[in-house]
């Protein structure tokens, strides 16, 4: 399996509305491929402009939020780019799309590093914040996965949340967790 980095992406549309979402890119060589399954306005907007910025951010409140309907996080321009990227960016990279293979459930964006650019210190790992992420993946997979699945799941990531998070991190949990037990309750 190749490297996969969790990134924010950024995208703009033909009229330049801004569309932020939480995707793994996929190491390819030099570059980068974006993967979107279908629908999705990442795939559309990819298509329309050919140029991503991918925000590596470890800000665990951005990943729970895109996930659970709060997408409006601070954005900030980035010089010579009509994209912008997240003002929480520990580093951004402009991503301009060299190829598509096309699929009728998930094409893949063959994309090469136009620009790159530091923006903040990375100050290191943190247990509770690979949770989340963790939680924001299982969240996006809730109706593919089989209650025992999802509960023994919760319970491991949880022990990294109540050992190690501090307040972001007990935040962004609970967001992901309103809609876990949203969609457990449906089952009911
Ligand atoms: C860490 C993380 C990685 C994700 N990676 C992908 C991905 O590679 N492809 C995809 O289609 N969705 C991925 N998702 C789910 C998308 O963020 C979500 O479906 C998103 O809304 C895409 O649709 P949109 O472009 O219409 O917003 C990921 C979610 C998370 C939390």
């Amino acid at each position: 399996m190749p490297y996969i980095r969790e990134t924010i992406l950024t995208t703009v549309d033909a009229a330049g509305t801004v569309h932020i979402a939480p995707l793994g890119i996929i190491e390819d060589g030099d570059g980068w491929v974006v993967a979107p399954f279908r629908p999705s306005r990442t795939l559309d907007n990819l298509a329309a402009t050919g140029i991503a910025v991918v925000s590596y951010t470890d800000d665990p409140l951005v990943f729970a939020g895109c996930l659970t309907g709060r997408r409006e996080w601070p954005l900030t321009p980035v010089e010579g780019c009509a994209v912008p990227r997240l003002e929480a960016a520990l580093a951004h990279d402009v991503l301009a799309v060299e190829r598509v293979t096309e699929d009728a459930t998930r094409p893949r964006f063959h994309c090469r590093v136009a620009a790159s650019a530091s923006h903040a210190p990375f100050t290191g790992l943190n247990r509770a914040r690979a949770a989340v992420l963790e939680l924001a993946i299982l969240v996006s997979r809730l109706t593919m996965l089989p209650r025992d699945k999802i509960e023994s799941e919760v319970a491991y990531l949880r022990i990294a949340i109540d050992k190690t998070g501090g307040a972001a991190e007990r935040q962004a949990w609970g967001w992901l967790m309103e809609r876990v037990e949203a969609h457990l309750a449906e089952g009911d």
